[in-house]
């Protein structure tokens, strides 16, 4: 069989089973653990086969994975009927639909902190764990791929573990992982990483080979990230946040190397990351959760010595040439479990320059992550808040308007929706400006914010609201019978123009 080199340990031999075979053994309201984080290391067999076998009975479990999972299985498993409840993270926009119209529950979590309500027994008991693998060594312990997310955690704690070993990651894999699993408490210990580059633990997943129910043989590969090329605006907000960082260096605070990185996905952080290949910065590193395209580009460019990360989620193109340089990369790269790459004490100790993308921000420096209008849930809240609270700088950066005419302005009198507090921000970016956040109280806040990051069609708007709300006192002025007004004033004006802005376009 394809891939049986792969599996070291002999005891499992005779329990290796389709995929098909493998979904029966998941039962109607099990909740189930399973690998992927952000596309990267996902059940590619077992997941699928259980979708196809929920189109056929009526059966549901709820899901719990690191983060988003790869190719269309949220969607079929969504549109099957066979989620319960999903948490922490997705971004499918069929699973969105299906949240946003109630039929699946969600529980939308910090990254970091879902292997720890497991371990404290505050969410249910898992029943199984389904984990992808390069291969499984002489002691049955599992080589991870491409992303670690949570495994280690579903395999400590499931019942029964299905392992899913996948032929199309070069064995090479083994070596770039670090899995660390803390103390319960309250007997936790310190994680004792002080640089990006500490290694703690092990290089594979430990297991109870007891707890193996089922060896599943795979050929697909991770689907690849979707990089969108950078644009005026991303290109506009990445050259103001370099000026920043060079004005920083230039004040002493920061050297070249700035401090580790960590870059939310998407267009915006791509941009900036790739800005940084022909700037002055040297000796860069990165602490995150996800290593994109612009990292291994930045290693490339001889700009960046190492990164830490929980995945590796990349292009179709880059993937080659990592797999096919790979002896180059391995030493320059490590994956963790995701609550050592997003945990608090680790990210306040190496000191984090993290750049986040926001739906939304407010003039007090709120952030909205997850909502469109303040209720329909977009994807998720990711790592960003586990970073930004805990950030040497947390950055947020947004175009300053959406949609024909510039009907969505994303700078607003009251964000409709919270998930980074004005407590846990410190610069703001738009393809406008930068607004530096620091030491600055509320209605100072409100100043630079408008003056720096808000669009021109919205400008006097804002500066109307904010002065009439300053008018009125208070420590962080609002009218509050206005404040969230821009938003309803989209949905019945289909554009969050004020009468006036309009009437001026006409
Ligand atoms: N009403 C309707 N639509 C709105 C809206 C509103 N009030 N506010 C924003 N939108 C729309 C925008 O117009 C845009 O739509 P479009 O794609 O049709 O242009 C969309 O919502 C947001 O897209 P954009 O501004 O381009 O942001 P993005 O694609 O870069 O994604 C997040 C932004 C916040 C959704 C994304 O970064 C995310 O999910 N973050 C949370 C997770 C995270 O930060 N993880 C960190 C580590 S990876």
């Amino acid at each position: 069989m394809t891939g049986i080199d792969r599996l070291l340990f002999e005891k499992y031999k005779d329990r290796i089973i389709s995929a098909e075979t493998a979904s029966k053994l998941i039962n109607n309201n099990d909740v189930v653990g399973t690998s992927g984080f952000t596309k990267a290391g996902d059940s590619k067999s077992v997941l699928p086969a259980f979708a196809k076998r929920a189109s056929l009975e009526n059966i549901a479990i709820t899901l719990i994975t690191g983060a988003s999972l790869g190719h269309t299985t949220d969607a079929d498993l969504a549109s099957n009927g066979a989620l319960f409840k999903r948490m922490p993270f997705q971004a499918d926009a069929t699973l969105r639909r299906h949240i946003n119209n109630n039929d699946v529950l969600y529980i939308d979590q910090h990254l970091s902190e879902t292997a720890e309500l497991l371990q404290n027994g505050h969410l249910p008991k898992l029943n199984i764990a389904i984990i992808e693998a390069s291969g499984v060594d002489e002691n049955g312990n599992i080589i991870p791929s491409t992303s670690i997310g949570n495994s280690a955690t579903f395999a400590a704690l499931a019942d029964k573990i299905i392992i899913e070993i996948n032929t199309s990651f070069p064995i090479e894999l083994k070596g770039i992982h670090d899995v660390f699993i803390q103390e319960e408490y309250p007997n936790k210990q310190i994680i004792p990483i002080t640089a990006v580059d500490t290694r703690i633990g092990s290089e594979y997943i430990t297991i109870n080979p007891a707890k193996v129910v089922g060896i599943v043989f795979t050929e697909a590969q991770d689907s690849p990230a979707d990089i969108a090329a950078a644009d005026e605006k991303t290109t506009a907000i990445a050259n103001h946040l370099l000026r920043f960082f060079e004005k920083e260096v230039a004040s002493g605070r920061l050297s070249n190397s700035l401090l580790p990185l960590q870059a939310g996905i998407g267009k915006v952080a791509n941009a900036v990351l790739s800005g940084f290949i022909n700037s002055k910065f040297e000796n860069l590193s990165m602490y995150s959760e996800v290593l994109q395209d612009s990292t291994f580009d930045l290693i490339d460019s001889g700009k960046m010595t190492f990164a830490s990360a929980s995945s590796i989620t990349v292009s179709k193109d880059c993937y080659s040439k990592i797999m096919n340089n790979f002896s180059f990369y391995k030493n320059k790269m490590i994956l963790r479990p995701q609550n050592i790459s997003n945990a608090a004490e680790v990210i306040r100790r190496l000191g984090i320059i993290a750049i986040n993308t926001a739906i939304e921000f407010d003039i007090y420096g709120n952030v909205n992550s997850t909502h469109i209008s303040g209720t329909k849930m977009m994807n998720g809240i990711g790592g960003s808040g586990d970073f930004a609270r805990n950030a040497y700088l947390s950055v947020f950066v947004s175009q300053s308007a959406s949609k024909e005419n510039n009907a969505i302005s994303h700078v607003l009198p009251m964000v409709s929706h919270v998930d980074h507090t004005e407590h846990d921000v410190d610069i703001l970016v738009t393809e406008q400006g930068l607004a530096d956040l620091r030491g600055l109280a509320p209605v100072e806040r409100a100043r630079i914010i408008i003056k720096n990051c808000v669009h021109p069609d919205y400008k006097e708007q804002l500066e109307d609201y904010c002065n009439r709300a300053q008018a009125l006192g208070g420590h962080t002025p609002h009218i509050l019978s206005e404040a969230l007004s821009w938003h309803t004033r989209f949905t019945e004006n289909k554009s969050m123009k004020h009468e006036y802005q309009l009437e001026k376009m006409i």
